[in-house]
């Protein structure tokens, strides 16, 4: 039942969306939790309604994307705790949603997505293991995506950042393994958080969640942030043990699914065809 009993976890983009959903199964789980972001009051109002006590959830403000946050964060998680035993580095932002090709895709925002996704988990990676390394032991977690193993017309700046988190995870799965340290990172599928429903402009979440079921190769499910929780977990608990560099893709099938040959043919098949054919 509890299977992170005396760790200790931080949780970035803990305000919202996947993070928090994973901050609550963490303490469920028996984990103290500091929750980080850049939403000062969601993340307090996501402490107050988890905990109290202080001393099982607590919120620090942290910018992934400014170093000196970061060393903040670890360092208040030791102040309080003694220890960071995982990490979550979750926080991540879509860019611009244009569909405007690499021609019309911005430096700019090319720039500003890698800060976050890429710069701030990377950073979050380097502060942790600063603690993890002396400690001989910890789980180190990465939110990349579904779209670092498979085509859905994603803007560019995205993808390739999601596919970076992915290399940083098995580089730092091989130096880090000599002391104890996992590195694993999850790619979740369209989950109906506030950065998928304001992406592409749904207002409800049951209707963002319908558009993802239509398109889901598993049917009779609807993903949900609590389905990354889960796998978050597992790759935080001991469960895990022995699993190291891995992109656990949450997505019930969906990137092994190329229906291009299929309609092709059905197209093809509906053609008059000659005799020869058949
Ligand atoms: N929702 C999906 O469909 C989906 C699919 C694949 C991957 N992801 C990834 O999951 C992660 C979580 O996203 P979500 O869907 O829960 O969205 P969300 O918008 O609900 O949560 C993201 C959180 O990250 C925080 N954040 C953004 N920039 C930050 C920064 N610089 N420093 C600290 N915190 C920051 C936001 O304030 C927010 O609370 C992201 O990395 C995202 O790319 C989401």
């Amino acid at each position: 039942m509890f299977r992170l009993e005396g760790k200790v976890a931080i949780i970035t983009g803990g305000a919202s969306g996947i993070g928090e959903a994973t901050a609550r199964l963490f303490v469920q789980n028996g984990a103290k939790v500091i929750i980080a972001d850049i939403q000062d009051e969601l993340g307090h109002k996501v402490c107050q309604d988890i905990g109290p006590p202080e001393d099982i959830i607590s919120y620090v403000h942290c910018d992934v994307t400014d170093e000196n946050d970061v060393v903040g964060l670890v360092d208040a998680a030791i102040s309080k705790h003694g220890k960071v035993d995982i990490i979550f580095a979750n926080a991540g932002i879509p860019g611009a949603q244009n569909r405007k090709g690499i021609v019309g895709t911005d430096y700019a925002d090319l720039k500003r997505v890698f800060e976050t996704n890429v710069y701030g988990t990377f950073l979050c990676a380097k502060h942790a293991a600063r603690v993890m390394i002396p400690a001989k032991k910890g789980s180190i977690v990465f939110t990349s995506s579904v779209a670092s193993v498979t085509y859905g017309d994603v803007p560019h700046p995205y993808v390739a950042s999601k596919c970076a988190v992915v290399g940083l995870t098995k580089n730092l799965c091989v130096e880090l393994g000599k002391y104890g340290i996992r590195v694993n990172c999850v790619s979740p599928f369209g989950v109906a958080t506030p950065m998928l429903m304001n992406g592409m402009g749904f207002n409800e979440k049951s209707k963002a969640e319908v558009f993802v079921s239509e398109i889901a190769t598993l049917k009779g499910e609807t993903v949900d942030a609590n389905d990354v929780a889960e796998a978050v977990l597992f790759l935080g608990s001991n469960a895990s043990k022995y699993l190291s560099g891995q992109n656990l893709v949450i997505d019930g099938g969906y990137s092994l699914t190329n229906v291009a040959l299929g309609e092709a043919y059905k197209k093809w098949l509906s053609l008059d065809l000659p005799a020869s054919r058949d």
